[in-house]
This record gives structure tokens, sequence and C-alpha cells, in this order.
């Protein structure tokens, strides 16, 4: 039994066989053939074809005009049209005209038959639709469909570019949660990290279990399949412990052949099962939380090994100098002390954690007979001191991520008055950060031993801030810094002890 016919117009009788030879290939369709337009049209009057495919140069009709005739006398016909590279506008014009697709000369055999296969589909899923003679309202219904296709496809899309721009995951589980419970319109929902035989939820709505015992629950089917699976009645709740009342789904998230968690979702709003494209749906949204959580963790681990070899380099520059030990770590503390009181943002005081760690990496390019001189430098040595800054920031410029760690670096010698050095910046041209911990450095440097000089007391560091505050110091900053726990003096057992 025939499923249908494809009727072939074209006047070269070699394009004719190839494209039939193609085209009955395809399960169940019969092929027909018109030599030209005019033949054409006389056959689709007399024949209920399914599917035209036509050639647009032929003599007599056009293959242009058979479609407007076609259209005329058929109007749901799908037609296909055949053109050269060189007419591909011909084709164009012929979408506009109604034309359903075309396909280019010469042909490729997987493009004719997915070509119609396609048509041939839609064809069937218009039939699912149909009320029989009344085509106006299949295709209403099939639009409808369509519609909610794309809607969800836009959903997933906006989903998608929301995770990608979420780094922490502990943030990343509970927008998983709130996007599958939207994309699926589900009550229920949670996700939970697989640890030695147990589950612990990291996000949920609608349910509040934290861990989970694993044995002899659906999820170690899950776990051992590594496939999702949908549980229905009859099956208990493996979160709730109580025998499901609707259909429970369960997806697998893995990384390098591991399960690691489960997305779960029940209770959908419409009290439905999950649907086909529901299923699809779901699992694609997994896949690509599952992606965005690995290269997370990736990502982690690649700014760890960094951070901890930068530390290194800083530990070794001052290993050098044991009049520097810990330098960088107090003057990040003080700094941070200061950006509590001045209520700097979680980002900044993170640039600072980092960036007042490394800003003296540069001491690494300073000889150790210029870094380590007892007596006065040369000028030629000061000039050798004073490009650390540059160094420093030669050194970070690479790893791109970094840009207001590197401010921190570049820019920790430049004073309030604009006569700092490498680049002479002043007032709010220096970034707060910086100001900070410009501070910070001075008072540490102050208060330490150096090669030349014994260390000043914490009340002569003081004074000198205040002095200097709007010269070479913010004097917002130095308020700040004087109502630290550091600036009152609190580290020498009393604000008023030196
Ligand atoms: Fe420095």
């Amino acid at each position: 039994m025939t499923e249908g016919t494809i009727l072939i117009v074209d006047d070269d009788p070699v394009v004719r066989d190839v494209l039939s030879d193609i085209l009955s290939g395809i399960t169940g369709y019969r092929t027909d053939v018109a030599i030209d337009g005019l033949d054409g049209i006389e056959k689709v009057k007399n024949n209920d074809y399914d599917i035209v495919f036509t050639d647009l140069t032929m003599p007599r009709l056009t293959g242009m005009d058979l479609l407007k005739e076609a259209k005329r006398i058929n109007p749901g016909l799908p037609i296909v049209i055949i053109t050269g590279f060189t007419t591909i506008d011909n084709a164009i014009t012929a979408m506009k005209e109604g034309a359903r697709d075309f396909i280019t000369k010469p042909f490729k055999v997987d493009k004719v038959t997915s070509t119609a296969q396609r048509i041939i589909g839609e064809k069937k899923l218009l039939g699912k639709f149909a009320i029989k003679g009344n085509y106006e309202a299949s295709i209403g219904r099939l639009n409808a469909e369509l519609f909610k296709k794309l809607q969800e496809i836009a959903l997933l899309q906006s989903t998608s570019t929301e995770l990608d721009e979420i780094y922490d995951n502990r943030e990343i589980y509970e927008r998983i949660v709130e996007m599958a419970s939207k994309l699926l319109m589900v009550h229920e929902v949670s996700f939970g990290i697989i640890e030695s035989g147990s589950m612990r939820i990291k996000s949920a709505v609608g349910t509040t279990s934290e861990v989970i015992p694993l044995g002899g629950t659906l999820f170690e089917k899950v776990i051992s399949q590594k496939k999702y699976s949908i549980a229905s009645f009859g099956e208990v709740n493996p979160l709730s412990g109580i025998p499901l009342t609707s259909p429970f789904f369960s997806i697998p998230f893995v990384i390098h052949d591991e399960v690691f968690g489960i997305l779960s979702l029940s209770n959908k709003s419409d009290g439905t099962a999950f649907t086909e494209d529901e299923i699809y749906l779901a699992l694609t949204f997994a896949k690509k939380a599952t992606l965005r959580i690995e290269n997370n963790a990736l990502y982690e681990v690649f700014y760890n090994n960094l951070i901890n070899t930068l530390k290194a380099l800083v530990t070794s520059i001052e290993a050098r100098d044991s009049y520097t030990k810990q330098h960088s770590e107090r003057v990040t503390s003080y700094a941070l002390q200061i950006a509590d009181v001045m209520n700097l943002s979680e980002e900044d005081k993170n640039s600072i954690q980092f960036g007042g760690y490394l800003h003296d990496i540069g001491k690494i390019g300073v000889r150790d007979t210029v870094l380590l001189k007892a007596g006065r430098l040369t000028k030629e040595e000061m000039a050798e001191i004073r490009l650390h800054p540059v160094i420093g920031d030669n050194i970070i410029k690479p790893i791109r991520f970094f840009p207001k760690e590197r401010e921190l670096i570049l820019y920790h010698h430049e004073r309030f008055d604009g006569t700092g050095y490498p680049a002479g910046l002043a007032g709010d041209r220096i970034p707060l950060c910086v100001r900070i911990l410009t501070v910070a450095d001075t008072y540490d440097a102050m208060t330490s031993s150096r090669p030349y000089r014994a260390a000043k007391t914490h009340a002569f560091a003081i004074e000198e801030l205040k002095r200097c505050s709007n010269s070479q110091f913010d004097g917002e900053v130095v308020r700040a810094f004087l109502q630290t726990s550091v600036g009152r003096g609190e580290a020498y057992g009393n604000a008023a002890a030196g």
C-alpha cells in the first residue's frame, strides 16, 4: 500500500530520473513525473499529490508560474523548488510566494530525502491534529503546538545564558532548582549531591529533606544506570519516604562517567504525566547545567592553583628580605579592616584580599644588592626599586581576570596629590581600593624595621598618616584607618600605646 505520491517536474529527463530514484527510496512513497510546467499543472489538477518538487527554468510554463497556479488549485500542497546556485534569489522569491522549501543543484541525496521526510513528517503531525475537513482548525492547533515549542526553546535558551553567568556552585544549585521548576511547571524540585551512600540536598522547593539515605530508594537505580527515571504510583518518594501520588522524574548529573548529583521533579501544576517534549526539555537543561558545574569546578581548580603559585612567589620574595616577612599579609589585613569601615563591596574586598597580598610581587625583579641594601640608595638604585609596580603589573597582565588586582599592584605607590609613581595619578583617578592599600602599606612599612632604620612607633606612624592626609594620602581613608582596631593601636594592648 502506498503512503502517497510525490510529483517531480523538470524538463531534464536525467534530473527527473535521479530525483525519482532518490525519492521513491523513501518508504512507501510513489513518484510521478511531469516534463514541464504546463504538464505539471495538468497533473496537479487531476491528481492528489503529497509533495511537488519543481525546477524553476522550464519551457512553456516556468516553475514560478507553476507554483502560483498550483497554490491556487490546492493551497495546502507543499511545493519544493529545485534551483541552481545562480538562481538562489529566485528561490527566495519562490519561498515568499508560498514554496515550502528549496533544494539546490547539484543535489545532495541527504538534502533531498531530509526535505521530503520533513514535509511528510509535518503532514503526519498535521494529520494527528486534523479534524476531518477542517483544515483551518488543524493549522491553528499545529501553530499552537509550534508556538509552545518555541516558548520552551526560548525559555531554555534564556536559562542557559543565565547559568553561564554564575560562577558560584552554591548559587548554581539554587538557580537549577528554580529554573527547572519554571521550565517543567512542577511544584516540587530538589537538587542533591551524592556523598558515600547518601544524598545531601543542596537546594529544593516544595520539599525539605536535607540528607537522604540512598539504600533501597529509586535513586539507587538512577545512579547505577546513569539514566533518568520516571517513577509513578506504587513506588516510594525517596525524598519523603511516602508512596508517590504523582509521577516522580529523576535526572542524574554525570561528570566523567560518575553520577555526582540528582535533580528530581514532581507534582506538575496541571497534574498530568511528563510528556516526551518535557522529558527532552528537562534532559537538555540538565546537560547544560552539568556542563556549567563542570566548568566551574575546572575554573576553581585552575584559579586556586594560580593563586597558590602567586602566593608562593610572594613568600619567596619575603624570604629574601627578612625585614618584609609577612608584610603582604599584614598590609592585606589592615586594608581589609579599612574596607570594612568604608563599607566596600564584597567584590572590592576580594580584590584587596588577593591584590593586597600580591602588591609587591614585582620586587622579584629587583636585585638583592638593591633590595637589601643597608645604606642610602643611589639615584640609579632608587630608580630600580621604583620599577617594582610595573614589573608586578607585567607579571599579572597575561592573566586577564584580575583587572582590579592589577590596579593595586601598579598604582600602590601613587600619591593622592599626584606626586607618586609610576603614573602620577591624583585624587579620584587613583581607584579607592588602591588609596586604601597605600595607607595600609605605608603604616606597615613605618612600623616595621628596615635595613636602613629601626621600626617607628605606632603613635609616630599615626601622626605621620594624619600629617600627610590629603597630600600623600586620601584623608577619608586615613580617617577610616583610625577607626580600625590596628589604627586604634589595639594590637599594642591599648589605644594609647605606641
Ligand atoms: Fe611596594
